[in-house]
């Protein structure tokens, strides 16, 4: 299977100056542990780096660039067909396509599952999702409310419909 996890604000932001919008969210970080935990996690070069400075712990990192990067399990220079064939007769595992944006749009057509967090309020951004665009062909099918919290959030997961394939 194949799925994509994101985080966006009431703007649609999700990034800024190659960070996230808002402050640290430790129930959006546990719930992104969680999803991604002993999955293949696939990222850009942007992400990676906008990360610690370590592989994500308990996952296959994955990190798509045309430049030689220390540190994930792999650096694939491929297209993005080719990257999920690679991984797919490497591993029997979920690929999580964990970001940024131009994973993102790359692989909105052919991605299973999406898992969104809705942070609320509006934060600085030069990052943006188009909702409404990305999930036009999913429908929800899970949702948790963090309302007793700093900054609430939704977290949802949305499977591709039927109707639409
Ligand atoms: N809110 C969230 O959930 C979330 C999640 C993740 C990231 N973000 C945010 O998103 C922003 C980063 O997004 P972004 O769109 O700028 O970058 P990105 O998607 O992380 O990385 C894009 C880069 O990856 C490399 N790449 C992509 N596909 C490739 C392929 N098939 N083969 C080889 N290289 C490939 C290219 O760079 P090179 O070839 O030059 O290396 C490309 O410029 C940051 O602000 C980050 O904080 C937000």
């Amino acid at each position: 299977m194949i799925s994509m996890i994101y985080a966006c604000d009431e703007n649609g932001g999700i990034g800024y100056r190659n960070k996230l919008p808002w402050p640290h969210i430790k129930e959006d970080m546990v719930h992104f542990m969680n999803t991604t935990k002993n999955k293949i996690v696939v990222m850009g070069s942007n992400t990676w780096f906008s990360l610690p400075g370590a592989p994500l712990k308990n996952r296959i990192n994955v990190v798509l660039s045309s430049k030689a990067i220390d540190g994930p399990d792999h650096v694939l220079n491929k297209s993005p067909t080719e990257v999920i064939e690679y991984l797919q007769k490497l591993y029997n595992k979920e690929i999580v396509i964990i970001g940024g944006k131009f994973l993102y749009n790359v692989y909105k057509d052919v991605v299973d599952v999406i898992y969104l967090t809705e942070i609320s309020g509006k934060y600085p951004a030069d990052t943006y999702m188009n909702n409404f665009n990305i999930l036009e062909k999913f429908e929800m099918v899970e949702e948790q409310e963090y309302n007793n919290i700093e900054i609430p959030i939704k977290t949802q997961k949305w499977v591709r419909h039927e109707k639409f394939n």
